[in-house]
């Protein structure tokens, strides 16, 4: 198996007079992790189904390996699609259920079973074959699932939240399995989820979609530390947000008026002064100190400690400056134990604050 690179050129949907994927350009490279991370109905799914040739976009042309899907039917194109609520055959064991897409493509049954077999093992179910898919747990199931998927040894593997109906601990070792099975193919993977935490550790590389756009693409450290729009830095992670209105730019610095005074931060994707803007802040890039202990950080502003939750290696400050909500990330330290409350100073240097023009923001 060998993955193949992916081309959306000018994509678009349209269905009646709602655009669910405004045109779109996007390039999946040969043997890449991909993710499409987004919350529900921005569009994952109609993605995925214009790729694997179950819609027909409404305008635009996809290509897979330098050739184009345009009149290529669902079962010629190279991918294969795991749907989110897989279904695999309850009365076919679970050998039969990996070999069904081989035995339509006329492949004598003794070599059916041997790929099988073959298949089964690279998914760590050896020896699971003549087992019925009932007699199996959820992860183990879904590996037949992915067993099957990869049967017709397709060069980009379509997964549409596999794992989305498994509890969170086999979530979690599924995840590492799925990563060393792409390892091991090469196939191309694109992978969608509306879970961060399996598009960050997963990806190479992560796309980041809201409401038919994709508004970053980008590295999964990139999408944390420099996340391109209000979106992409609300949707991921948490974020303290500041709005005001930015007075002036010095070069790496933008200074905003807010209802805390003025606050400083670097300035992003052309703000210029006059601007509505927001500026982020990562909760474990907040610092505190004690109300009138001196503290050298470049932005300072009084808060009140309402609660503090106790996270184990970390403690979460839920703050309040005015109308302004805040949390604080702080390491389990001396510093940080059980009567932190009430009055503070919070800081944050300007090399953590981002500044970008207003707009929107993910819903919690
Ligand atoms: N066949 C269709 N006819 C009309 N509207 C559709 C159709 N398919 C999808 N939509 C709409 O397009 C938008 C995107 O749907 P899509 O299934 O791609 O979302 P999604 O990102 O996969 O969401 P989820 O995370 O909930 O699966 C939604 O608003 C949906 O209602
Ligand atoms: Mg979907």
């Amino acid at each position: 198996m060998h993955g193949k690179d992916v081309v959306l050129d000018g994509v678009s949907m349209r269905f009646g007079d709602f655009t669910a994927v405004q045109p779109t350009d996007l390039t999946i490279e040969a043997g890449e992790f991909f993710s499409i991370l987004g919350p529900s109905g921005c569009g994952k799914t109609t993605i995925l189904r214009i790729i694997s040739g179950f819609l027909d976009p409404t305008a635009g042309d996809v290509r897979i390996g330098g050739d184009t899907m345009t009149g290529i039917r669902p079962n010629a194109r190279p991918t294969a699609l795991i749907f989110q609520n897989l279904a695999l055959f309850p009365l076919m064991s679970v050998w039969e259920n990996v070999a069904f897409g081989l035995e339509a493509r006329g492949i004598a049954k003794a070599t059916r079973r041997e790929r099988a077999e073959e298949l089964l093992a690279m998914v760590a179910l050896d020896g699971q074959g003549e087992k019925k898919p009932t007699e199996l747990s959820g992860g183990q199931r879904q590996r037949v699932a992915i067993a099957r998927a990869l049967a017709v040894e397709p060069s980009v593997l379509l997964l549409d939240e596999p794992l989305s109906a498994l509890d969170l601990k086999l979530r979690q070792h599924m995840r590492a399995e799925l990563k060393e099975l792409q390892r091991k193919t090469g196939v191309t993977f694109i992978y969608i989820t509306h879970d961060q935490g399996e598009a960050l550790t997963m990806s190479d590389r992560v796309a980041v979609m809201n409401r038919g756009v994709i508004e970053q693409v980008a590295s999964s450290d990139e999408i944390y530390s420099q996340p391109a729009t209000p979106f992409v830095a609300s949707f991921v992670g948490e974020q303290n947000v500041f709005r005001g209105r930015l007075t002036a730019v010095n070069g790496e610095v933008a200074e905003v008026e807010t209802a805390h005074g003025t606050l400083r931060g670097q300035p992003r994707n052309g703000v210029a002064a006059g601007d509505d803007v927001m500026i982020f802040v990562r909760p474990e890039r907040v610092g505190l100190s004690r109300a009138g202990a001196a503290e050298a950080r470049d932005n300072r502003l009084p808060a009140t400690i309402e609660r503090r939750d106790l996270e184990g290696p970390f403690v979460n400050l839920h703050c309040r400056a005015g109308e302004t909500s805040l949390m604080i990330h702080l390491p389990n330290s001396g510093e940080s134990g059980p009567d932190l409350a009430g009055e503070a100073e919070l800081g944050f240097q300007i090399a953590d604050a981002v500044v970008m023009p207003a707009g929107d923001l993910a819903r919690d």
